[in-house]
């Protein structure tokens, strides 16, 4: 009956966190995964998201300059979760559209610039800042040639500078371009269909379903001089005649003290053979799959290297196996006794209990934790289910997977740590136990209910049974001519080969906000990084114990796990090459504290990987070896 008890209060709390996610899933719902249809002159009203630049870190409010504000009232919307912790600030803007309506028109007149405005534009202008604009999910684009060659940003700048001047210019007249795809719904909004006969049928057929979607939304920004107070006179949303955008600085709108800034948009809708489905494929055009390719052939040579290694261990293992049962002569039985000081002398230590074992099965059980939300949100992102149209979905999706997740970590870690003690039987372990699922928890910041149940469905779980018995006393270990630990260092290098190459895009995904979307080449990329992780692992493993080592579990986790010591290596550098203009050093810090989280999510991860890895193989060796 004591048994059933806290069961019971699990399941309890399991319901209730199912059903709070269940709440907070239908709270936040979900953009971008469904299609919008405008009929003709239905008003399309656009967002805003934070001033971004890629010199400095901080996002500003868009209403933090004076733009011309909406009508009707700012007002916040942020659409899930995950735009909220990334701190997207998403407000309606005050620039409305009337679907396949081509116009110009007036927007609004600022007061006289004062000293402090006129500081905070040219900050913002100097700094980079950008604007970003958002249209049915679709943030702005904006084309532009430079030395011949088309390049493409999302968003338009605060103002520019020209060069060697003193003087700033702010853009106040924007030209979009909003691509449409006319829809034609054949027959699906019919209601009615099937009992009511054909004639029913033709009648809906004459008022066919037909709309427009967005398809993409391009902006041209400029900046352009106008008489204030031929402007002021007129009213928010009247039409103006075309607006010609001047190469001249003398008619380009200037920044300084007492100017009064007039703001004016373009519209005009272009037909266009995107469909909707496709319309993320301009955002997505890339430079070259040809780097990502060279990344996984890098992988691959990796792979067949390894491989070759594994390979040729177990080739000997067999070997040697087979060797015995033949009737030996001397010589080969002396040979057999000089191989036989290898991995075999230790078997009586092999499975000897490591030092830390509670913190290692903690740390496996993380490890498992972050690799199956990493593995499963890619595998979403790669099938696109998690387009770069939700921007937050993404980051949502992680957090609630990982939550969820906490059940396989507490289960992991609770098994792994019976299975090293060796014990399946006897209640004095239980305290050990719940102290293990409760470090699990403070370790993993998950939702702790999830891990504890985790944690106690791996106490009902078998115990693995190891195939060799540990003697009383441990064996000593072989002194070496260097530390071994510098082989388990080295060996990071490997699967840090076949990482390096797409970090360099994660990180500028994370931090230039350019888009990642070859998210298949990344699932790839994590595959082939799996393999490779559990191969030098392996291969280390035998290494170590060949040589009568016979504490190889901490030193299988690090084998692989050690790569997170050169993706932090290489953020910095890439703090130092490619992030040259942050500002300041709080950004700095901030920045390397993001690495290190990351490198030791990832250290968790990989190390995790060749764990598993190695604890199956030396499980395996030893199982299927006999030995006297
Ligand atoms: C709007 O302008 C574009 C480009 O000039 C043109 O192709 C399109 O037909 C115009 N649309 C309307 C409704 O006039």
């Amino acid at each position: 009956m004591a048994i059933s008890n806290p069961r019971v209060t699990y399941i309890k709390w399991a319901l209730l966190v199912l059903a709070l996610f269940a709440h907070t899933c239908n709270g936040f719902y979900l953009p971008g995964s469904y299609m919008h249809t405008y009929s003709k002159a239905q008003e399309i009203i656009t967002k805003v998201n934070s001033l971004t630049s890629i010199e400095t870190e901080l996002p500003f409010s868009y209403y933090s300059l004076p733009y011309c504000k909406p009508p009707d009232g700012i007002k916040k919307s942020a659409e899930n979760l995950g735009e909220l912790l990334m701190g997207d600030e998403i407000e309606n803007s005050a620039y409305r559209f009337k679907m396949n309506v081509n116009e110009t028109l007036y927007l609004c007149t600022t007061h006289p610039l004062t000293e402090h405005d006129v500081k905070l534009l040219k900050q913002r202008t100097r700094d980079l800042y950008q604007v970003n604009m958002i249209l049915d999910n679709l943030p702005a684009m904006r084309y532009a040639y430079q030395n011949g060659v088309k390049i493409q940003w999302t968003g338009f700048p605060v103002g520019y500078t020209p060069p060697n001047s003193k003087d700033d210019y702010i853009i106040n007249h924007l030209k979009f371009r909003v691509l449409i795809h006319e829809y034609e719904g054949s027959g699906v909004q019919i209601i009615g269909t099937g009992e009511e006969g054909p004639g029913v049928i033709s009648e809906a057929e004459k008022k066919k379903a037909s709309g427009f979607e967005i398809v993409g939304f391009e902006v041209y920004p400029c900046s352009v001089k106008y008489d204030p107070d031929t402007m002021k006179k007129k009213s928010m949303y009247q039409s103006i005649p075309a607006v010609n955008c001047p190469s001249e600085l003398e008619k380009s709108q200037i920044i300084r003290e007492q100017e009064k800034v007039s703001f004016t948009y373009e519209v005009e809708f272009v037909k266009s053979d995107i469909r909707w489905p496709s319309r993320w494929d301009a955002y997505l055009k890339m430079e070259g799959a040809r780097v990502h390719w060279f990344s996984i052939l890098n992988s691959l040579m990796v792979i067949f290297f390894l491989a070759g290694i594994v390979f040729v261990i177990f080739l000997r293992t067999v070997r040697r196996d087979l060797t015995r049962y033949e009737e030996l002569d001397k010589e080969s039985q002396a040979q057999m006794n000089e191989e036989l000081s290898g991995w075999k002398l230790v078997v009586g230590d092999v499975f000897r209990e490591p030092d830390s074992s509670k913190l290692l099965c903690v740390m496996v059980g993380d490890g498992v934790q972050i690799t199956g939300m990493a593995v499963v949100t890619i595998i979403f992102a790669a099938f696109g289910f998690m387009s770069p149209a939700s921007r937050g979905m993404l980051l949502t999706g992680m957090i609630i997977l990982y939550l969820f997740l906490g059940i396989i970590a507490g289960y992991v870690a609770v098994r792994m740590w019976r299975t090293i003690k060796g014990t399946s039987k006897g209640g004095d372990q239980f305290p050990g136990l719940w102290h293990a699922s409760f470090l699990e928890c403070r370790l993993s910041y998950s939702y702790v209910p999830l891990t504890l149940l985790g944690g106690f469905l791996g106490t009902r779980a078998e115990a693995i049974q190891f195939p060799v018995r540990t003697n009383q006393i441990p064996r000593e270990i072989p002194a070496r001519k260097y530390p071994s630990w510098l082989l388990v260092l080295g060996a990071g290098t490997l699967p840090f080969g076949t990482l390096f190459i797409e970090l360099f895009f994660i990180l500028s995904s994370i931090w230039l906000g350019r888009f990642y979307y070859v998210f298949g080449f990344l699932l790839i990329v994590l595959l082939l990084l799996v393999i490779v992780c559990a191969e030098v692992s392996v291969v280390l493993t035998y290494m170590h114990l060949c040589v009568e080592d016979w504490r190889w579990w901490w030193k299988a986790f690090f084998a692989s796990g050690s790569v997170s010591l050169y993706v932090f290596l290489y953020s910095i550098n890439y703090l130092v090459f490619d992030l040259q203009s942050l500002s300041g050093p709080v950004s700095a810090i901030l920045y390397l504290g993001y690495s290190l989280i990351m490198a030791t999510a990832i250290m968790l991860s990989t190390g995790t990987i060749g764990f598993l890895m190695s604890f199956y193989f030396v499980h395996y060796l030893f199982s299927s070896v006999k030995i006297d």
